[in-house]
């Protein structure tokens, strides 16, 4: 069995068995998809019945295809599938998706335990049952049934479910950040997680590697592959709660595990567990265009005191301090601010914050020794200009110089409604890590600091 998976991401020849002429079935969807793909690559219609499909030769078997086929897609009944891999490993393919459900995921373990036995002595990689598929949207190409188009982009994405799966590619358009793969794992009787981290780690497309998982099937080999990993990974683990837990064992067949017995052993092994999907887009976003946290210590700037507050009070919920300002900080935000006000951490830059107010508060901040991350919030507060806040957030972050002189992670939050919710929409589009509640600010520069954490750990590992 070869642990390389380049040609399964970048097969140069992919058969559909069970391919149809019927725009309702599975089989047809997954051709269609690999059709509009813009990858190119030969494909081959499977279907004893049929002489063309979408105007492509059919073929009757694998077996009868001349040449060679890095991938093959399976759609056909479960029953069927055993007798179609004896085919694939006759025909010597590289790789197989199996998209079928009926096996473990509904107490179907012989048919699954059919399909290990013939693959057991074999190269075939093979993903699933039950899943479906994959789209490298770095390459363009859509190895999947499911609807769904991902920007191009640098997060990778594993997902046990296979609707949920979908779900992230709509989250991560609508949150415009891109994707590089996504690829539902199913029922793992092959290719697992750790296979997918180890890939990932070494894809020059992936900085950020998500996961969606219900269990793993070997959680030592699972919890090394983070650690192996030069990524961050992030992890949201399902089936925390006992019904939870039974849910799981009727939708993929798996057992959910000690939940505490998870989160110890991701952070031990320096993947950050995600509450929900959400989260984890938040995360990603944050340590996809933002460096790391190299330490604790937040830096506030708001022009709102009460969501300086909130901010404070999440960020040290999540072991984050907020310090407070050296002298030579206290003094350039002083010369800012208008009399009657005392800089502190929050600074509050009050509700006429102009441009210039934020940027000179925020770049103090940058500049101070003792400030590891800063946050800049904006409220819409009835005589502050949204544009005002967004400007200023935009320069920041657009000027990379800022980063690379600094090399301290800028995150941005905000309260308010319509017309400033139209204006995060561009700092979005542009690439701004920018959340609607203090809560979920928080928790995103906590990814930062516990990112910045696992790259000190390396480091130290190769001294
Ligand atoms: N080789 C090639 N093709 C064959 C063979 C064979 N040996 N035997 C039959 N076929 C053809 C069939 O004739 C049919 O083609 P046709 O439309 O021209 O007649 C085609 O293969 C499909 O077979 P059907 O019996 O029509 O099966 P159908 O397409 O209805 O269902 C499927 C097959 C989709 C695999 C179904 O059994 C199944 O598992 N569905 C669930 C899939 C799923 O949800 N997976 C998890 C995804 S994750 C998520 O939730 C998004």
């Amino acid at each position: 069995m070869t642990k390389n998976l380049e040609t399964f991401f970048k097969p140069k020849t992919i058969a559909v068995v069970g391919a149809s002429k019927d725009s309702r079935k599975i089989g047809h969807s997954a051709l269609k998809n690999l059709l509009i793909s813009d990858y190119q690559c030969k494909i081959y219609p499977i279907n004893p019945k049929e002489e063309s499909i979408l105007g492509l030769k059919c073929y009757k078997k694998v077996t009868d295809v001349e040449g060679n086929i890095d991938l093959v897609l399976i759609s056909v009944p479960a029953a069927i599938v055993p007798r179609i891999l004896k085919d694939c490993k006759e025909k010597n393919v590289k790789n197989v998706i199996i998209i079928s459900s009926g096996f473990s995921e509904i107490g179907n373990h012989d048919l699954e335990n059919e399909l290990k036995t013939i693959i057991k002595d074999s190269k075939m990689r093979v993903l699933g049952p039950n899943v479906m598929g994959y789209k490298n949207a770095s390459i363009g190409l859509d190895a999947s049934f499911v609807y769904g188009n991902p920007r191009k982009g640098s997060i990778a994405l594993i997902s046990q479910s296979g609707a949920l799966g979908i779900g992230m590619i709509y989250i991560a358009n609508n949150e415009y950040m891109g994707v590089s793969k996504i690829v539902g794992v199913g029922n793992k009787i092959d290719i697992d997680d750790d296979d997918l981290i180890d890939y990932f780690a070494n894809d020059p497309e992936t900085k950020v590697i998500g996961l969606y998982i219900e269990a793993v099937k070997d959680g030592r080999e699972f919890m090394n592959a983070i650690k192996r990993c030069n990524k961050p990974v992030l992890v949201v683990k399902a089936g925390r709660s006992t019904a939870g837990a039974r849910a799981t064992a009727s939708h993929t067949g798996s057992m959910a595990g000690s939940d505490n017995i998870y989160s110890a052993a991701i952070k031990q092994a320096g993947g950050i567990r995600c509450r929900d999907i959400v989260e984890l887009f938040d995360m990603a976003k944050a340590l996809n265009g933002q460096p790391p946290a190299l330490g604790n210590r937040i830096g506030i700037v708001t022009n709102g005191g009460g969501l300086g507050i909130m901010l404070t009070d999440a960020c040290e919920e999540q072991g984050l301090v907020i310090p407070k300002l050296s002298t030579k900080t206290f003094k350039k935000i002083d010369e800012i601010l208008p009399n009657l006000i005392v800089p502190n951490n929050p600074i509050d830059v009050i509700a006429d914050a102009d441009f210039y107010r934020y940027e000179t508060a925020t770049r103090a901040l940058l500049e101070d020794r003792n400030i590891d991350g800063v946050i800049v919030a904006s409220v819409h507060g009835g005589y502050a200009r949204p544009e005002e806040f967004t400007g200023a957030i935009l320069k920041m972050i657009r000027e990379r110089k800022l980063h690379e002189e600094f090399k301290k992670p800028i995150l941005a939050t905000w309260v308010g409604g319509r017309e400033y919710e139209d204006l995060v929409l561009d700092l979005k589009s542009a690439g701004v890590p920018i959340y609607s509640s203090s809560w979920r600010t928080a928790r995103a520069m906590l990814s930062l600091y516990l990112e910045g954490l696992r790259i000190k750990k390396d480091q130290k590992k190769k001294d």
